[in-house]
Parts: C-alpha cells; sequence; structure tokens
C-alpha cells in the first residue's frame, strides 16, 4: 500500500482564495482593508525571505502590509515603542514579529507585549491559556494548519489515539491542545522520552515536529496511520521532512515535504489576520 498524499499546497491555496473573499467583504464594510504588520530585527536570510513571502501573500489576498525592518543591534525599548505603537494604530490587525530575535532581545519579553487580540502568531500567553482552557483564541499558525489538513483527512477525530514529537511553544504544545479539544488521546513526546518508537507505534494520528532530517522510521508507523510531518530541513539533498520518505510504504496518508505543512502556515496567518479583524471590528 501506497500513502495517499495529503496536498497542502493545494488546500493552502484554497484557503487563501477564502481569505481573500473574506478581506473583500470586511473591506466593503469597514471601508477598510485588514491590515498585518511584520516586524523583522536584524538581516538573518531565511527569516528576511520569510518576511518577504509574508508581505507578498498578504497583498494578494487584498490586505495592507506594514513592513518594519529594524537592524540587528536595536535594542529592547525601540522594539518594545514599536509594539506599543503597532497595538495603537487602528489601521493594524494583526502584528507579527518574526522569530528568533537577536540574543540580546528577550523574546518573551516582546512577545508578551503584543496586544493579544493582534497576536496572529498565537504566542502570548494569554492566547495559549484561552487555546487550553477551551475558549476562542488566536492559535499558532503552523498547528492550526496542521490540524486542517488534518480534518480534510479524517473528519472523525474523536478517540484517535494521536502522538505528537516536539513540545515546542511554536508547534508541539498548542498542536497537543488542539488534538486534545479534538478529543484525540495525545501522547507528547520529546528528546527525553525513553522510547518514541513504543510510542509511535500506536499512533493513529502522528505529527512530527523535532527540527531532525528523516528521525521517524517507516519501522515506526503504523500500518494505515496518518502522518502529518512539520520538518523543514535544508540537507545536502535538498528540502527533507522529519519522517523517511519511504514512511509513505506504510502510511494511510501522508503530507509531504515540501509542499505539504510549509504552505498552510502563510495561509493560516492570513486567515488569523481576517479572524483578528473581525473581531476588532464586531
Ligand atoms: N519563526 C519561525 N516560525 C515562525 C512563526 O510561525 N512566527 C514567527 N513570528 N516567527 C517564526
Amino acid at each position: 500500500m501506497t500513502a495517499r498524499i495529503i496536498d497542502g499546497k493545494a488546500f493552502a491555496a484554497g484557503l487563501r482564495a477564502r481569505v481573500g473573499e473574506g478581506a473583500a467583504g470586511f473591506a466593503r464594510a469597514a471601508g477598510r482593508k485588514p491590515g498585518l504588520a511584520v516586524v523583522l530585527v536584524g538581516e538573518d536570510p531565511a527569516s528576511s525571505v520569510y518576511v518577504r513571502s509574508k508581505g507578498k501573500a498578504t497583498l494578494a489576498a487584498g490586505m495592507e502590509s506594514f513592513e518594519h525592518r529594524l537592524p540587528a543591534d536595536t535594542d529592547s525599548a525601540t522594539l518594545l515603542a514599536l509594539v506599543d505603537r503597532l497595538n495603537a494604530d487602528d489601521a493594524v490587525d494583526g502584528i507579527l514579529v518574526q522569530l528568533p530575535l537577536p540574543a540580546h532581545i528577550d523574546e518573551r519579553a516582546v512577545i508578551a507585549r503584543i496586544d493579544p487580540a493582534k497576536d496572529v502568531d498565537g504566542f502570548h500567553p494569554v492566547n495559549a491559556g484561552r487555546l487550553a482552557t477551551g475558549l476562542d483564541a488566536l492559535v499558532p499558525c503552523t498547528p492550526l494548519g496542521c490540524l486542517m489538513l488534518l480534518k480534510d483527512a479524517h473528519p472523525h477525530l474523536a478517540g484517535l489515539e494521536a502522538v505528537v514529537i516536539g513540545r515546542s511553544n511554536i508547534v508541539g504544545k498548542p498542536m497537543g491542545q488542539l488534538l486534545l479539544r479534538e478529543s484525540c488521546t495525545v501522547t507528547m513526546t520529546h528528546s527525553r522520552t525513553r522510547d518514541i518508537f513504543a510510542h509511535v507505534r500506536q499512533a493513529d494520528i502522528l505529527v512530527a515536529a523535532v527540527g531532525i532530517p528523516g528521525f521517524v522510521q517507516k519501522e515506526w508507523i503504523k500500518p494505515g496511520a496518518t502522518v502529518i510531518d512539520v520538518g523543514i530541513n535544508r540537507t545536502d539533498a535538498g528540502l527533507v521532512g522529519d519522517v523517511a520518505a519511504d514512511a509513505a510504504e506504510v502510511a494511510g496518508a501522508i503530507t509531504p515535504v515540501p509542499g505539504g505543512v510549509g504552505p498552510m502556515t502563510i495561509a493560516v496567518l492570513l486567515r488569523n489576520t481576517l479572524v483578528a479583524a473581525g473581531r476588532r471590528a464586531g
């Protein structure tokens, strides 16, 4: 058996089109477009590329894009003052501060300064707490994108065994919360887990977010499982995921790398911006 390939690129294109329609409706009703501000500190080449693609996608969805590029030696006070200005700016519905920040800046303090209503990354402790307690929240883009793909492949997630590999605040932890909200039985595994294989082997749903190329081996996968590969690892062989390519011989459905989870992140960011705009206006 060969797994069905979950086409994240096509799903993301559909989502972006729907968000574009929503943004046009918002603009008609509100007399202005939804606005997303993206802040980049320093010149990390990968971050620079991401920020440029976010700006382009924002404009393509019929939204305003506000890009703020600050030098690498920007001090915390200057960055916090910019966040304050964006919080107070009515044309800005969403604020994203690109991570990682330079080492001399306290990332947590910057995230905590963003108005939770504009926190389209869903990283603010208020949004993390709201997600964990079942309240309406802005949810981190990558795990929400994973859940959308999962629900498309698997309309009934309740009762399934879900295993998440990785416990970051950006992907693993919110992913676990989202799967719990869908009534999965959730196991969180990480670098200190004693026998990851034994857990993964039980998984009907596997989400791998470890950042190690080919970490999950074919033999670990339960036959027929749905596998979401969050890894985007640059290697000499090109972009590869956290799951070995031959896992597709065992899985029931699997996201490819590239073209799986990757394209979902920006599409969900646009969706979150539209949601934030609607809530602020409503
Ligand atoms: N750096 C890598 N991924 C992300 C993300 O989703 N949001 C932000 N703000 N920075 C990132």
